[in-house]
């Protein structure tokens, strides 16, 4: 039995860490849009700023911007601590939640985090003193920060043990480990650290048991291609970029043993949203026989809906599928270049279209299991739905 124990990586390399707090408690995000290349750090000190830098995406992936929303509410409440009553508490945070929630739809790790702030102001009474709920609210803004990176590290483990256990005869074996697949990035600048799908093989890189990780490009906003490429370089795994239209031939030539992707929206029969270009890796997972694994924390899980079908999928402007962020080689500097004709996915027009979701939801028939960190729901053969209640 291999032992897959799962460590903190501490710490984190500067350009791994998504979200930074100073001893002051300014909190700061790495600008996501500009890595590779450059690393630079905002501050973020109002709920309308976490707005604008999560709907613009320089802060992405799903526990990643329910932190910064928790942490922006906690800021605001720092800076205004005169409330004169619990209602005035009341109205001005819930207000912020709302509006924090709308910055990305699809994601329910935001909604979640903005109801468990809701919950407690709804159970704060009117001789609650207005001090005593800020306090509260703001234990529970540290907290959605905070608690996130243990339960990817117990993830890691058992996403590890889970697919080990499933291991296809002669892999894994000896010296050769397992050849995993991933889409999007689900590590550190995805979460508070070491990451949900990126989480499992780490666990599997940090046990030797790791042939080579590779990760789609995932176009258009590059989150392989740019965020997991430098994550697994900086951790110095075994690993390698897919086209995302090599998907397909990767997996009829290259013996993969997993495809482990991270999730925005679990729902309760196991349809899962998740980036753009999962639903197609679990299908071409599905013809070849490769175990299809899901790993997510329970914030992820939304028990409220009943099939993926009920999951608002984020469009995203066109024009950032017909534009490319990147570093000129020649002069050094970031810009932006167009890679269509001019006006594709900029206007009304019939022949300026661009199909742009940000998600796609996976059937559960597709999934072979959901790890939290609670633990690992298996399909069972034959079913089209996964118990994810028994996970939560
Ligand atoms: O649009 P993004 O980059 O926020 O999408 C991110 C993903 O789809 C991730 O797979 C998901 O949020 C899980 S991150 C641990």
């Amino acid at each position: 039995m291999t032992a897959f124990a799962g460590s903190q990586r501490n710490p984190l390399p500067e350009m791994m860490t998504s979200i930074r707090i100073d001893t002051a408690g300014q909190v700061e995000i790495v600008d996501q849009l500009l890595l590779p290349h450059t690393v630079t750090w905002i501050p973020i000190s109002t709920p309308e700023e976490a707005f604008e830098a999560i709907k613009s995406m320089k802060i992405r992936g799903a526990p990643a911007i329910a932190s910064l929303a928790a942490l922006s509410i906690r800021s605001h409440l720092s800076a205004h601590d005169s409330y004169n009553s619990t209602s005035s508490v009341k109205e001005d945070v819930s207000r912020i939640c709302d509006y924090l929630q709308s910055s990305r739809p699809t994601a329910v790790n935001l909604a979640e985090a903005m109801d468990r702030i809701r919950s407690t102001l709804d159970s704060g009474s009117e001789s609650q003193s207005p001090v005593d709920l800020v306090d509260q609210i703001k234990q529970i803004c540290t907290a959605v920060h905070g608690e996130d990176l243990e339960r990817c590290i117990t993830m890691g483990r058992l996403g590890a043990e889970w697919l080990w256990a499933k291991r296809r005869a002669g892999s894994g074996s000896g010296k050769k480990g397992l050849k995993v697949l991933t889409v999007c990035n689900t590590g550190s600048l995805a979460t508070s650290g070491y990451g949900t799908a990126i989480g499992v093989i780490t666990a599997l890189f940090e046990a030797d048991q790791l042939e080579r990780a590779y990760y789609a490009q995932t176009t258009p906003y590059h989150q392989g291609s740019r965020l997991t490429s430098l994550e697994l370089t900086t951790l110095k795994m075994p690993a390698c970029m897919v086209c995302d239209t090599a998907l397909g031939s990767l997996m009829q030539l290259h013996d993969i043993d997993g495809v482990i992707v991270g999730a925005d929206r679990i729902v309760a029969n196991g349809d899962t949203a998740n980036k753009i270009g999962t639903y197609q890796a679990a299908v071409l997972a599905n013809r070849h026989s490769v175990p299809f694994m899901v790993v997510a924390p329970v914030t992820t899980v939304d028990l409220s809906l009943k099939t993926g079908a009920e999951i608002n999928i984020e469009q995203r402007p066109g024009k950032e599928a017909t534009q490319v962020r990147g570093k000129n080689l020649e002069t050094g500097e970031m810009s932006v270049v167009r890679i269509s004709p001019e006006g594709v996915g900029e206007g009304s027009e019939l022949w300026q279209g661009v199909y742009n979701p940000a998600f796609d939801v996976t059937p559960a028939d597709l999934i072979s299991c959901v790890v939290t960190e609670k633990g690992v729901a298996e399909r069972q053969k034959g079913s089209q739905s996964i118990d994810v209640a028994s996970v939560c």
